[in-house]
């Protein structure tokens, strides 16, 4: 794939991160809001799944062909073959461009696996700044974090303008979000902006979930209900994007993320 039309040289597009402990929606909220952004014309926008056990593409109904694991293996089992006249970076980021999924108004980047020995640091320094330039073309970044955070964690010196941290109706996700939220202090991570969805929540939260939340000191931006046409989107297998008009909780989401972005 040709790399976009540059949205802005000099401005970095607008970071959304979402976080939390498994299986608690962060895929969905990652989907709805790239959902919303598109609907609001706020494009082009770049969305990076960051979950080895990838999933962001089901859901926004991208097909995934390639991802930077195997990419990476692919440039070890390659590189001898280095064309003449071109550096390993070049090749790299030539490899990094094709493994960019396009649709309508989003780019879909998946990370996949780290797999096989050898080190990383070299190829992931490439990406990184790979990443850092690709920024720039588009208006917002929505990445799609797993669970361990282990990307959250490997000392992003990127700016996260939003964070999201996803909880369900639960005292052990809420605690999670508690951890999350002394990961992102201990590592000095820069967040301009940290909030708290509580997804498939009733509007009355539990006491304890509620006592839970309050300690972890994230403020809730909203709750979201277990939704009947994500449920059925989703037994059905159907990509979030084409279905959700009738879905509350991408209309609560829009609202929220509007009042913070
Ligand atoms: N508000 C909701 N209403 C109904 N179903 C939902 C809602 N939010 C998420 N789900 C469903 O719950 C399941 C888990 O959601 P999702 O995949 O978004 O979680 P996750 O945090 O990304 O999980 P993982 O940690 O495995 O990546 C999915 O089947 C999804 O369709
Ligand atoms: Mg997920």
């Amino acid at each position: 794939m040709r790399p976009r039309a540059r949205y802005n040289q000099r401005c970095m597009g607008k970071l959304i991160a979402v976080a939390g402990k498994g299986g608690t929606g962060k895929t969905t909220v990652a989907a709805l809001t790239v959902r919303h952004l598109i609907e609001t014309n706020r494009t082009p926008v770049l969305a990076v799944d960051a979950d080895p056990n990838y999933t962001l593409g089901d859901a926004l109904g991208i097909r995934v062909e390639k991802t930077i694991g195997k990419l990476r293996e692919e440039f070890f089992g390659e590189r001898a073959q280095i064309p003449p006249g071109m550096t390993k970076e070049a090749v790299l980021e030539r490899n990094m461009h094709a493994a960019l999924e396009e649709s309508k108004g989003v780019d879909l980047l998946v990370m996949g696996r780290q797999e096989g020995p050898g080190c990383y640091c070299y190829l992931n320094n490439i990406l990184r700044r790979f990443l850092e330039t690709l920024s720039s073309d588009y208006r917002f970044v929505v990445v799609d974090n797993e669970a361990g955070m282990e990307h959250l964690s490997r000392r992003n010196t990127r700016k996260i303008d939003l964070l999201l941290v996803v909880s369900d109706h639960s005292v052990k996700a809420a605690r999670a979000v508690g951890r999350i939220a002394e990961l992102t202090d201990e590592l000095k991570l820069d967040v301009a902006k940290k909030y708290l969805i509580l997804n498939r929540a009733p509007s009355d939260v539990a006491p304890d979930v509620r006592a839970e939340v309050e300690r972890a000191g994230v403020p809730l931006l909203l709750t979201l209900p277990d939704d009947a046409v994500i449920s059925r989107a989703d037994a059905a297998g159907a990509p979030l994007l084409s279905t959700m008009d009738a879905a509350p909780a991408a209309r609560l989401l829009g609202r929220a993320l509007d009042s913070v972005l």
